[in-house]
């Protein structure tokens, strides 16, 4: 989980990709959601925010379903935007998949190539807001916040 935390509290942007099982996410994407616990406290209990929410990171979730019942996509968005609210990402785009149960169906989807471009351009269509007193960069492991956030929960 190390590598983990690092990817989230240093990425400029997350892609979340993910199918849906049983009306939810993977087990795997929830197993990591759910040790995340530790951002959760640094954020809520601490008022210590891995991110800080000035920082303008943003995430795009990728979901495919085979069944019709468009609620399962959503569900699976409310799971991964509520993580991500707690990481300080906001949820810029998505693509949902239903229906694309046969190898190959992803393919036949209409307009796929504008609805990843869309999400996409939702990352990167604002410049992203400059960190207080600082240059708008983010320096991985040059600044106090890095030096100053324990290694692990
Ligand atoms: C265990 C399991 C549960 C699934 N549950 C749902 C579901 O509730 N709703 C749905 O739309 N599709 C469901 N599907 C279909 C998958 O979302 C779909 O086949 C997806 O493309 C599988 O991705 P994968 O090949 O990475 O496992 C389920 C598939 C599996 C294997």
């Amino acid at each position: 989980m190390q590598e983990v935390y690092e990817a989230v509290r240093w990425a400029d942007t997350l892609l979340v990709a993910c199918p849906v099982y049983f009306a939810s996410v993977s087990a795997q994407l929830k197993t990591v959601i759910d040790r995340f616990q530790c951002a959760w406290a640094a954020k809520y209990l601490l008022g210590q925010p891995w991110v800080a929410p000035e920082e303008d990171r943003r995430a795009v979730l990728l979901a495919a379903g085979g069944m019709k019942i468009r609620r399962h996509l959503a569900q699976v968005r409310d799971v991964v935007r509520s993580w991500l609210v707690v990481v300080n990402y906001q949820l810029t785009g998505d693509v949902l998949l239903n229906e694309v149960d046969e190898r190959g169906a992803v393919q036949e989807v209409d307009g796929l190539d504008g609805l990843l471009r869309e999400a996409v351009a939702s990352l990167i269509d604002r410049p992203p807001a400059p960190m207080a007193g600082g240059t708008g960069r983010r320096t991985r492991g040059g600044d106090e916040r890095a030096q100053s956030e324990p290694d692990s929960c």
